[in-house]
């Protein structure tokens, strides 16, 4: 991504006067973005142009919120690239050459802690095969490619430092609770009740 693009991309957002987006530059293996605050990550073939898709899973889960949803459109592999074909510069910007294989991607999604995983669409792929010669292993390569939809979900475990936390600040305002008055909560209310007047309305004094 780069500073032109964000300008672009800003200035279409004025021209239709979007004002509930925002755009960040940044990389997708270091999201410019906090711990747990996204619902929903969105992507059209890009992950397959990173050097380390491991790393943009992990990020993708750090910045979801519990329950939170990922889905990817990618390209990725059926089958093992030839050696010209993976050192191709042409076929790496063309999502060719960085696609990872099919089942190692949905393994990747999984290892960065993403649960019910799966392909929700798939389709072959050929833009761009007409620029190679017929039977030239770039042009063969196309036959490996399969364009996939990704789903994944971020449901996490129960934070134990949380509960942790709880049943201290539970035990905290018990103890305050103690001090104030030389009594455990459960005492203060039988006292209330024992000074109650009698169920015929009158106090004892009159
Ligand atoms: C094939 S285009 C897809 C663009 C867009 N998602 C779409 O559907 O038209 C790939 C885009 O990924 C961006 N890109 C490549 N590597 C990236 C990375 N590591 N972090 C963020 N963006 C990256 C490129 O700048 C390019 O704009």
């Amino acid at each position: 991504m780069t500073v032109s693009m964000l300008e672009r991309a800003r200035a279409n957002a004025r021209k239709i006067e979007a004002t509930t987006v925002e755009f960040r530059l940044g990389e997708i293996e270091h999201l410019p973005v906090a711990d747990e605050t996204v619902d929903v990550i969105i992507s059209n073939c890009v992950v397959n142009l990173s050097p380390d898709k491991p790393q943009v899973f992990r990020e993708a889960y750090r910045v979801l919120r519990p329950g939170g949803r990922l889905m990817v459109s990618d390209l990725v592999l059926n089958g093992p690239l030839a050696d010209s074909v993976r050192k191709n510069v042409e076929m790496y910007v063309g999502c060719i050459s960085g696609a990872e294989q099919r089942e190692r991607y949905r393994e990747q999604i999984r290892g960065a802690g993403f649960t019910n995983v799966e392909v929700v669409s798939e389709s072959g792929y050929a833009v761009g095969a007409d620029a190679f010669v017929e039977g030239s292993a770039e042009r063969e390569a196309f036959v490996m490619v399969t364009s996939v939809k990704v789903r994944g979900q971020a449901v996490r475990p129960a934070s134990p430092g949380g509960c942790a936390l709880g049943a201290l600040l539970t035990a905290v305002l018990a103890s305050a609770v103690q001090g104030q008055n030389g009594t455990v909560p459960g005492e203060i209310t039988s006292q209330r009740r024992r000074s109650r007047p009698p169920s015929n309305g009158r106090s004892n004094s009159s």
